[in-house]
């Protein structure tokens, strides 16, 4: 691995959170079923359905789905069911034809298809489900007869593993199936005290079982009926199931049986431009010395493994739910790389490294166009903007009247008064880091998070978009996290006062390291996916999901300009590889270009994916169907990273698709907020038209949404190319 260069993963602080924040028990959640839970817990995980609401909500590893039978199904079964569901199997909704191509409006993979489910003849109605060591790559579940039962199957969980493992302690093996058992036989034995099984189930697939008995002794496991292959009694040993998609890659699995990984760690290192990253897997089982994990890799790892990572990529692949192909890989850790990091990238407009154009600076013209607009913009009520009783309104204003005091003080010739403003803007953040907001934040010791009070308060679970219950807080801090490193550019001395506070709000969403034993590691960024998850503490059937592609972006933007203004050298370069996976990423499964293979083809039409779950893609929001918020929520805010996660061929196929003249949500005639957005947006691709739009006389304010910055637009579409 390449261990030269900056340590990506170094902790923010490992101390207390700012005593005014006051430390409280009693989260509104129960943790459910969790045992041991001492440390961090994470809250917005794959696995976060079996510790959720009735437990039996699926958890999507990619691209197995597990969830727990509770009794459902042909099967009637109390164990843990385990689906895989091809490309054909999915499910569109109406084609939206108003929109060219009509593409569906959304796809969505059919749950509770039992396969086949790891049970015990002792599991009946009286079985619990428990779990520990929920981390960020991994859970462990079990599932017992009952509460204190000894006997116990045990699961490992962790995201992209290729073989299912059950270790069965003094139980008699049920291995069932809703989808009936065509025909089983015994496939010998490919490692000793390993005995294979070859499974064809009705619908035709063909899964493999590998069981492991403690004792050595060939368990001979039994088909019973269509539903029930049973192995013996009192049992002790290791099941171990994976669907084989086609014949002759069986060896794949044999030579991985036997050893299972049971946790996952990121590490990584930047020099300049480039970095790589590692994703590595802490490995269990009998072969676990002498054989080499098989993991799935998703195409975006594909994309950017490192000619030095050691690793066999196979022709094994399998669908995922909403991420493309699954591709098994031979490895135990993976070594990945972005070698175009956004290292350039400030506070001022910009254009990636590869860009065919650069940006400009400001003519005296556009300096005179902003110097309009600025003092008006400035001279708002800063107070009444930002005192919110919502995190994420407040942080939108805090960020957005940062953005309009960097743009008059570095741009735009205007130092004296973007001092003024920066002081009022100065005494706006710090009512939040001084914890005084109508709902103040609270330090949860159950969860272990920062989490507003308003819940607590009001009683509802979705005030200010869940934030109680761990739903966006990178939306939410993301915006706090970037008018803290302008103010701190503008004025180092107010980072004595308000830097831990700033640190515990990048902690909770996004803490580096298990060193710092205060928060999860990495609460919302999903190093698997290579992006975040909004959903928090809510049971999902659908898993969890992400609307905002571009707020996601927008913390990951701000984490890197709060440690650049800090002088933390390992977060400034984390920010930046999260930028740079997040393109990808972004790029592979949110922002759909024709060429697009991942997302089904009739989706594709749509250009964003709308709310991405893990089970479903639904071109819609979560407040509205104006196709301008569909796809504006996907831009918002438009600031100096949009151009690195929105290529401009992406830019200009949605353009042409939904906002050209006279298409379907012609621009001239969106209205509100989202016109100004869209309009900005359109700056990567045409910055001429869009300094016209920003700079014509007869501007309608309501043109700019409560986040956004006329003054900025007007910067923003100059400095791209659009200047006089
Ligand atoms: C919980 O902790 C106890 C004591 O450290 C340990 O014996 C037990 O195995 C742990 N249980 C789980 C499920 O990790
Ligand atoms: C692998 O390790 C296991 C357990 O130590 C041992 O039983 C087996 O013989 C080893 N196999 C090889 C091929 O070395
Ligand atoms: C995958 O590769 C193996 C070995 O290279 C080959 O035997 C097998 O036919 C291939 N399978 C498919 C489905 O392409
Ligand atoms: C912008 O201005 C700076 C400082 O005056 C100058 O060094 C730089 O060359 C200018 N860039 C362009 C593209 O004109
Ligand atoms: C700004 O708004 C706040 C809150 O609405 C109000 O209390 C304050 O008087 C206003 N300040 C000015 C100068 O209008
Ligand atoms: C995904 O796998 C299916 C089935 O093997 C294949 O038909 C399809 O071309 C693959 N898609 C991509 C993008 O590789």
């Amino acid at each position: 691995m390449g261990c030269y260069g900056q340590d990506l993963f170094e902790p923010i602080a490992l101390g207390q959170p700012p005593t005014n924040i006051q430390q409280q028990g009693g989260h509104p959640v129960p943790r459910l079923g969790i045992t041991n839970a001492t440390g961090p817990i994470e809250t917005n995980k794959f696995y976060e359905n079996f510790v959720l609401g009735t437990q039996n909500f699926p958890a999507f590893l990619m691209p197995y789905t597990l969830a727990w039978s509770k009794g459902s199904g042909n099967a009637q079964s109390w164990g843990m069911a385990i689906s895989h569901v091809e490309q054909s199997q999915k499910v569109f909704g109406p084609a939206n034809t108003a929109i060219p191509n009509s593409p569906d409006s959304y796809y969505i993979n059919p749950l509770g298809i039992q396969s086949l489910i790891l049970s015990a003849a002792e599991f009946q109605s009286n079985t619990i489900l428990t779990t520990d060591s929920l981390l960020a790559f991994s859970a462990n579940v079990h599932l017992q007869p009952s509460t204190g039962s000894t006997s116990i199957l045990t699961m490992p969980v962790v995201q992209g593993m290729v073989f299912i493992t059950g270790q069965y302690i003094n139980l008699q093996p049920n291995i069932q199936s809703s989808v009936f058992f065509r025909s089983v036989s015994a496939a010998g034995e490919p490692k000793p005290g390993v005995f294979k099984y070859r499974i064809t189930l009705e619908d035709g697939k063909v899964w493999l079982l590998y069981a492991l008995p403690s004792n050595g002794i060939n368990p001979n496991f039994k088909l019973a009926s269509s539903t029930l292959l049973q192995g013996p009694e009192n049992w002790y040993g290791d099941v171990q199931v994976a669907k084989l998609p086609s014949d002759g890659l069986d060896f794949i699995y044999d030579d991985a049986a036997g050893t299972w990984p049971t946790a996952g760690q990121v590490g990584g290192h930047a020099q300049d431009a480039k970095a790589q990253y590692s994703l590595s897997w802490t490995k269990a089982g009998p072969f676990s010395e002498n054989s080499t994990l098989v993991m799935f890799a998703l195409p975006h790892h594909v994309q950017s493994f490192a000619a030095t990572s050691p690793k066999t990529v196979t022709n094994l692949t399998l669908a995922t739910t909403t991420v493309g192909n699954a591709t098994a890989v031979i490895a135990d850790y993976w070594v990945l790389e972005e070698n175009e990091l956004p290292t350039s990238l400030g506070f001022a407009p910009w254009r990636p490294a590869d860009s065919s154009e650069s940006t400009m600076n400001l003519s005296a013209a556009a300096v005179a166009a902003i110097q309009q607009v600025s003092v008006t913009e400035a001279s708002q009520n800063m107070s009444a903007q930002t005192n919110l009783n919502s995190m994420y309104y407040s942080g939108k204003a805090l960020s957005k009247f940062a953005t309009l005091v960097y743009t008059m003080h570095d741009l735009a010739d205007q130092a004296d008064l973007a001092k003024t403003a920066l002081l009022e803007l100065e005494s706006c953040f710090e009512v939040f880091s001084d914890n005084q907001q109508e709902y103040p934040l609270l330090y949860d010791t159950d969860w272990k998070g920062i989490v507003s009070s308003a819940s607590y308060v009001t009683g509802d679970d979705g005030v200010d978009f869940g934030n109680s219950y761990y739903n966006d807080h990178h939306f939410h801090y993301g915006y706090f996290l970037h008018a803290a490193a302008v103010i701190g550019y503008l004025d180092p001395t107010w980072l004595i006062k308000n830097k831990d506070y700033v640190n515990a709000l990048a902690r909770d969403v996004s803490n580096p390291s298990s060193l710092d034993q205060y928060f999860p590691v990495f609460r919302s960024f999903d190093w698997y996916h290579g992006h975040s998850w909004a959903k928090g503490l809510f049971a999902s059937g659908d898993g969890k999901d992400e609307e905002s592609s571009s707020e996601d972006s927008m913390f990951a933007y701000g984490l890197k300009m709060w440690g650049k203004t800090i002088g933390d050298a390992s977060m400034e370069a984390r920010g930046n590889l999260m930028l740079s996976v997040l393109a990808r990423s972004l790029q592979n499964y949110f922002l759909m270009t024709s060429d697009n293979v991942n997302q089904p083809a009739a989706f594709i039409g749509n250009k964003v994916t709308g709310i991405l779950f893990e089970n479903k893609a639904d071109h819609t929001t979560y407040f509205g169907n104006d196709l301008s918020y569909i796809q504006g929520i996907h831009m918002i805010p438009v600031m100096p990273f949009s151009t690195l996660t929105r290529t401009q061929q992406f830019v200009a196929e949605e353009w042409t698709t939904y906002f050209a003249d006279g298409a379907v949500r012609d621009a001239t005639g969106i209205s509100g907020g989202w016109k100004g957005i869209v309009y900005a947006n359109f700056a990567n691709i045409n910055p001429s038209a869009a300094y016209s739009f920003f700079t014509q006389d007869n501007f309608d304010m309501s043109w700019i949404d409560g986040g956004a910055s006329r003054t900025w637009y007007i910067a923003l579409s100059a400095m791209l190319g659009g200047s006089p």
